[in-house]
């Protein structure tokens, strides 16, 4: 199995080219599913978990056409068209490794009147259940039965009434999977407590293009009236908010001076918030974000919060940072039970954090060592990437996997900066 081989001390300065991103890459392909005419996706990072959602789109019967894209470009352009469903079934050997398999839900049960989705189970950042996800359609009248390890959902008379949807909690995919049941509805839906992730107003804006009526995009409440069709599109993927939020950790802690290329700063102002509180200079130019560091980070008090608050997909990247500021921060993570996983193998670098129930204790410490380590998710490693870029001497970090799910290309843009990195083979 491939390993990423880092060996730390060196500034990162230049250019850093930033990817579509991947949370809207995998809530913009299912929209596909709700229109017999071709969707064509631009901008579309080329992640292993782009690649996983293209294979279900055909197993349900859709086909996806890569086009004309070298092997030095980054991004891609899909078109996917879904004239005519085969299936309307997500397996769980799919679903399994991709848990945002679910948001086939939605727009399966809007364009086809049923679904029939295996339970994604328990993932390595916590419980992840995906009962609002149910609910939210039950509210929109339809059916819903779990029974051996799937959840199969069904509009009575083959079309969802719409109704009103009031979210207890704050969730990106269960609102994803609503508003796309919702789009093509017979009636209008109401959705209260709405994400207003950034990936959220893309979902949107494509879905709007295609011919759909939402109101209150970027807000907590959306209002949608049910369209009998919807149309193909062409629609360009946001900028990766959180890759863009990881590389400046990266540029950061090593005091070194990035510019990150094609950026939207509007979507990552509590990031940019809190490296400028850290003492990092941000300077923002159009779609070109530069970060320069010199000097000691200083320490920051931090909690993850919904959009617009600190992302929970940032947490373990600021982190793996803050383990080199100048005196102890306070890190509380409110969105997963269970997202510390990357603290015990920064441990093993050198770092001084304790954890208590949901928050951190991280205090500075003036050097970070290389070791082999490990992580279980994809943010996480990310983390050991950060850290690796300062420890004296070499990190290696397995399961590499986990990045190619969410990074393009990333030793090669990190290479691109001055980092010493590569990814090596056991073979
Ligand atoms: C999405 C993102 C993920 C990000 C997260 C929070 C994608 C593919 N993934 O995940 O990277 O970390 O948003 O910004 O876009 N919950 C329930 N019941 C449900 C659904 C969620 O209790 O049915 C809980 C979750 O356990 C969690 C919270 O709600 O505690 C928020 O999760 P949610 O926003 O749904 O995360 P995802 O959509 O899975």
């Amino acid at each position: 199995m491939d390993r990423i081989v880092i060996r730390g001390g060196n500034r990162l300065t230049g250019r850093l080219p930033i990817s579509g991103a991947k949370n809207a890459a995998l809530t913009l392909m299912p929209c596909a599913l709700l229109t017999e005419e071709p969707v064509t996706l631009r901008n579309l990072p080329r992640l292993a978990d782009v690649d996983s959602f293209g294979h279900l789109l055909n197993q349900l019967g859709a086909s996806t056409e890569i086009e004309g894209a070298r092997p030095t470009d980054f991004g891609r352009v899909m078109t996917i068209r879904a004239g005519r469903l085969t299936s309307t079934e997500a397996p769980y050997d799919i679903v399994r490794k991709m848990r945002a398999s679910i948001l086939v839900l939605g727009p399966l049960v809007g364009r086809a009147g049923e679904a029939k989705v295996s339970l994604p189970g328990g993932c390595a950042i916590g419980n992840r259940p995906i009962d609002l996800h149910l609910r939210a359609l039950e509210a929109m009248g339809a059916d819903i039965e779990l029974a051996a390890g799937y959840v199969r959902a069904s509009a009575p008379g083959g079309r969802l009434p719409g109704g009103r949807v009031t979210f207890s909690i704050v969730s990106v995919g269960a609102t994803e999977n609503a508003v796309m049941a919702a789009v093509t509805a017979r009636g209008g839906t109401i959705i209260e407590n709405a994400a207003r992730e950034p990936e959220i107003v893309d979902l949107c804006n494509l879905l709007l293009a295609m011919g759909a009526s939402i109101s209150g995009v970027g807000t907590g409440t959306l209002e949608i009236e049910g369209r009998d069709r919807l149309h193909g599109a062409t629609y360009r993927v946001m900028p990766d908010r959180i890759e863009a939020g990881s590389y400046a950790c990266a540029a950061a802690i090593t005091g070194g001076s990035v510019d990150l290329v094609g950026i939207k700063a509007d979507d990552m102002r509590a990031t940019i918030a809190g490296l400028a509180d850290a003492g990092v200079t941000v300077i923002e130019k159009g779609d070109v974000l530069t970060i320069a560091a010199d000097g000691p980070l200083r320490p920051l008090t931090l909690s993850t919060a919904p959009f617009p608050g600190f992302a929970t997909d940032m947490q373990a990247q600021i982190m793996a940072m803050l383990c080199r500021a100048a005196g102890s921060s306070v890190l509380t993570e409110t969105i997963f039970e269970n997202r510390y996983m990357h603290v015990p193998e920064l441990a093993r670098m050198g770092a001084d954090i304790q954890v208590r129930g949901r928050t951190a204790l991280v205090r500075g410490v003036d050097r970070l060592v290389g070791a082999p380590v490990m992580a279980t998710d994809l943010r996480a490693s990310m983390s050991l990437i950060i850290a690796g870029l300062v420890a004296e001497g070499e990190t290696q970090v397995s399961r590499v996997y986990h990045l190619d799910r969410g990074y393009e290309r990333l030793e090669e843009k990190l290479q691109a900066v001055g980092a010493d990195i590569e990814r090596v083979g056991d073979g």
